[in-house]
């Protein structure tokens, strides 16, 4: 896990370069296709992948599109009109998204598969794909291939709308960086050895993140963690917090920080033992107990360095914790029902 996750800027790299064709054919695709709403599907991290390409193909684009866990898409799909669906899989052969895709198929519905695994069942049946390029992953807990599906994300949105994406070899320079401060990360991951349950908030690009952080932690680190909308978190589960709650806050700009601040003004007042990862702004040290800034690269891809931060917090959080963060017990890479 380690070494995947240290191996993400160097995929997301490869990816921009090697998958450039890939994506304008997939870019030229949407833009034609007559349908303007459509379905993205994954599981676990590819289920993150999904919300993150949510939020920016409904953001910046005209393609309305709906991200659902995989295995739903048989209950959720349209009775009605057409549509596409997007399918995210590292390995491209968990049975959730592959039967997922092969319905939308059947029902006539124009698919696309982002996938690690080139020559897997999802490439096969898809009618476009793009394989990005981290190389073989074999840690149960998705590091590498999440950076590189959030880069596939950005690159075909960008394509969608003739835009470039040279900002995320910038993001992937920062994430290195972060790479660069792992004593750091390993101290606050060090806090975490006895904890129970902890929550992680985001807002905008970084929600989707502090799923696959709250997901990481679960998988890796046996940690009870939740991941919320910074001002969701107000309806509710802010009643957990208290001086024992560790709590991470991701964030993506400062003007998501100013967005947010209300809401974590209303936080600091339980006092938690909180951290905050993101790019620096004025007295973030009046209001956290600990701060990871990462450089300012802009929100949407700021996820890339962000996300950095967290994978190696819960690999360092597992190691504390007496765990094998490549071996999680009752997990498999690939979930298969056949
Ligand atoms: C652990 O069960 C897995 N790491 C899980 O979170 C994974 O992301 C999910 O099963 C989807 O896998 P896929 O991307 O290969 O389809």
């Amino acid at each position: 896990m380690y070494r995947e996750a240290v191996e993400g800027p160097e995929a997301v790299r490869r990816t921009v370069t090697v998958c450039k064709d890939a994506v304008e054919v997939v870019a030229e695709a949407l833009r034609e296709a007559r349908v303007k709403r459509g379905f993205v599907v994954g599981s676990g991290t590819s289920f993150h992948a999904s919300l993150y390409l949510q939020y920016l193909l409904n953001k910046y684009t005209d393609l309305h599109v709906t991200a659902i866990p995989a295995s739903e898409f048989r209950a959720w799909r349209p009775t009605r009109g057409t549509y596409l669906v997007i399918g995210f899989s590292q390995s491209g052969e968990s049975s959730d998204v592959v039967e997922a895709i092969r319905e939308a198929k059947r029902l006539g519905a124009l698919t696309i598969c982002i996938t690690n695994t080139p020559g897997s069942t999802l490439t096969r049946l898809a009618e476009y794909s793009i394989v990005t390029r981290a190389g073989e992953e074999k840690a149960v807990a998705a590091t590498k291939t999440f950076d590189v599906q959030l880069a596939a994300s950005v690159m075909i949105t960008r394509a969608i709308l003739g835009e470039e994406y040279g900002d995320l070899l910038s993001a992937a320079m920062a994430a290195t960086r972060v790479v660069e401060r792992e004593d750091l990360l390993r101290e606050l991951a060090s806090k975490l050895r006895e904890t129970g349950s902890t929550f992680i908030l985001g807002r905008g690009a970084t929600y989707p993140v502090a799923l696959e952080f709250a997901l990481k932690l679960k998988e890796a680190s046996m940690i009870h963690a939740e991941g919320f909308a910074v001002r969701e978190f107000l309806h509710g589960p802010l009643q957990l917090v208290d001086e024992s709650t560790p709590l991470y806050v991701l964030i993506g700009s400062r003007s998501s920080y100013e967005e947010s601040r209300v809401g974590l003004e209303r936080i600091k007042s339980y006092k938690p033992n909180w951290v905050y990862i993101g790019p620096s702004t004025p007295k973030l040290g009046e209001l956290f107990s600990e701060v990871v800034e990462v450089e300012d690269v802009g929100e949407d891809v700021a996820v890339l360095p962000i996300v950095k931060a967290a994978q190696l917090i819960a690999y360092y959080a597992s190691i504390a914790r007496g765990l094998n963060p490549d071996k999680p017990t009752k997990l498999s890479k690939v979930v298969k029902y056949s």
